[in-house]
């Protein structure tokens, strides 16, 4: 990412708390080290890769802020140490001292002309993640390991800074963090997801979603948001689908369903143009390293598919989704929700992300108000991804008669004790009120233009993968 970060005090030098150092040389990280040009510095971190040439080594050195050719040659170091240097096993921690210098080829713009090396441990020289291509059942038995190669650690760079935009859109408009309960007796997303657990002598559950809360708290605050993860017992085994994910859920008071597709169309802007700004790099290099199975799917560059999002995203009726999707042999009916493979087809015409709103009442949560002057229909709304990624924002406007509210809470089978304080909220003083969830990883699968959402998480949870 471009911006640095200030250096914390470890990294300022030799502590006495952490002897391993090279006495007197200080240490630079290797994201940092264009402030470093000329000076003699030490990088402390783990041998990436490394090859020979004659008098030459190449010791590719990571420090998880990145990555940099340290080159020694034989005359700048102790014969030991070059002998040394020439059986070094992959992933063998260590630090190298040296002088920094611009280099054009590299992709940092800088390498280490290196005089100096200490080897902190040596690695087991069977480390399991060789360059060569690994599938990946082996490459997510090996998560632990596979995080510290090139391509996943420019996702979760990536992931880190979505969150970061998130954070900043709320707290900057306004909106009062309010973190939701994980342990809760309701079920927010249907019966058929839920987490089960024994709490206390009851029965609870692990949240879906932080929506219901979040309507109290909105009622408290004006506007709020949650952020964390939420689960799902999902039964498919599909590349957008984890059973532990993460989620932004703003929800405000007086905000009416025109209002939440504005919102999250602003944060789906402001992510984009942020990423954009700070991340190019990270893009850069998950675009050049794609399996051959990617490289089919013809997707944009990632700087150019983020470079397109802006507003306004087009606003689908339902109804006018399912008259386009007939037209290109979809047989989707005006009573269904949008497939999987509908929302594929669909976004594939539209170069921006798309809002699909006013979902038939039927196919919607119970808490979606109903359209006035459509009862049959709800004021819903998904914001798909383009380039079939599909749905990445559910939400809409909530109903906010109580007994509607009561009706649906019966008509879904759904307990009433349950939800006895949930109705209190349209006993005392209801208002008109909407929001919506965005799921992160899901979000960072099309940023990222993965084909799966387990990379975007550092150790995914799916139905078949619960290690490591
Ligand atoms: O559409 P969903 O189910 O909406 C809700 O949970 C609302 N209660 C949110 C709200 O209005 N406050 O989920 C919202 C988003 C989806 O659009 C998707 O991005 C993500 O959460 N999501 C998942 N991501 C990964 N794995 C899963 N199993 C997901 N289920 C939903
Ligand atoms: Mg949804």
């Amino acid at each position: 990412m471009s911006a640095p970060a200030s250096p914390s005090p470890s990294d300022l030098g030799p502590s006495p708390h952490l002897p391993i150092a090279i006495a007197g040389v200080p240490v630079a990280r290797i994201g940092e080290i264009a402030q470093f040009e000329g000076q003699r510095v030490q990088v402390r971190g783990w041998l990436y890769n490394r090859r020979s040439k004659g008098k030459l080594h190449f010791l590719q050195v990571r420090d998880g802020s990145g990555i940099i050719q340290a080159v020694m040659f034989k005359g700048d170091v102790s014969e030991e140490v070059f002998v040394q240097a020439d059986h070094l096993s992959q992933e063998t921690s260590l630090m190298v001292s040296g002088t920094v210098r611009k280099d054009e080829r590299s992709a940092i713009g800088f390498e280490l002309a290196c005089d100096g090396l200490v080897v902190v441990k040596a690695a087991d020289p069977e480390y399991p993640i060789s360059p060569k291509d690994h599938g990946v059942a082996f490459l997510m038995d090996h998560r632990h390991l596979w995080l510290r190669s090139r391509r996943q650690a420019a996702i979760i760079r990536v992931r880190a800074r979505i969150i970061k935009s998130i954070r900043d859109f709320f707290d900057n408009r306004g909106f009062v963090l309010m973190d939701t309960p994980i342990f809760t007796p309701n079920a927010c997303e249907g019966t058929s997801t839920l987490f089960e657990t024994e709490y206390h002598g009851q029965m609870a559950y692990l949240s879906q979603s932080g929506q219901l809360y979040n309507e109290a708290n909105a009622m408290a605050l004006g506007k709020v948001y949650a952020f964390g993860p939420t689960f799902r017992a999902e039964k498919s085994k599909t590349r957008r689908h984890l059973t532990e994910f993460w989620m932004v859920e703003p929800e405000a008071a007086y905000l009416d369903l025109d209002g939440v597709m504005e919102l999250a169309e602003d944060l789906l802007c402001t992510i984009a143009a942020e990423v954009l700004r700070d991340c190019g790099a990270e893009l850069d290099t998950i675009d050049s390293i794609r399996s051959e199975a990617e490289e089919q799917k013809q997707l944009l560059p990632r700087r150019e598919a983020l470079a397109r999002v802006h507003g306004p995203f087009p606003r689908i009726d339902h109804a006018d989704a399912v008259r386009q999707l007939q037209a290109m042999g979809s047989d989707i009916t005006f009573a269904d929700d949008l497939g999987a493979d509908d929302e594929t087809l669909l976004t594939q015409q539209y170069p921006t992300p798309i809002f699909v709103c006013r979902y038939p009442a039927e196919v919607k949560a119970f808490y979606m108000k109903r359209d006035p002057a459509e009862p049959q229909r709800s004021l819903s709304v998904d914001m798909l991804a383009p380039e079939g990624y599909g749905e990445i924002v559910g939400g809409g406007q909530r109903e906010d008669d109580y007994d509607t509210l009561l009706a649906a809470i019966h008509k879904h089978g759904l307990p009433l004790e349950s939800f006895d304080w949930y109705l209190d909220l349209r006993k005392y003083g209801s208002v008109p009120h909407g929001g919506f969830g965005l799921g992160v990883e899901r979000t960072v699968a099309w940023v990222c233009g993965l084909p799966h959402v387990r990379e975007t998480i550092p150790f995914a949870r799916m139905m078949d993968r619960l290690r490591p």
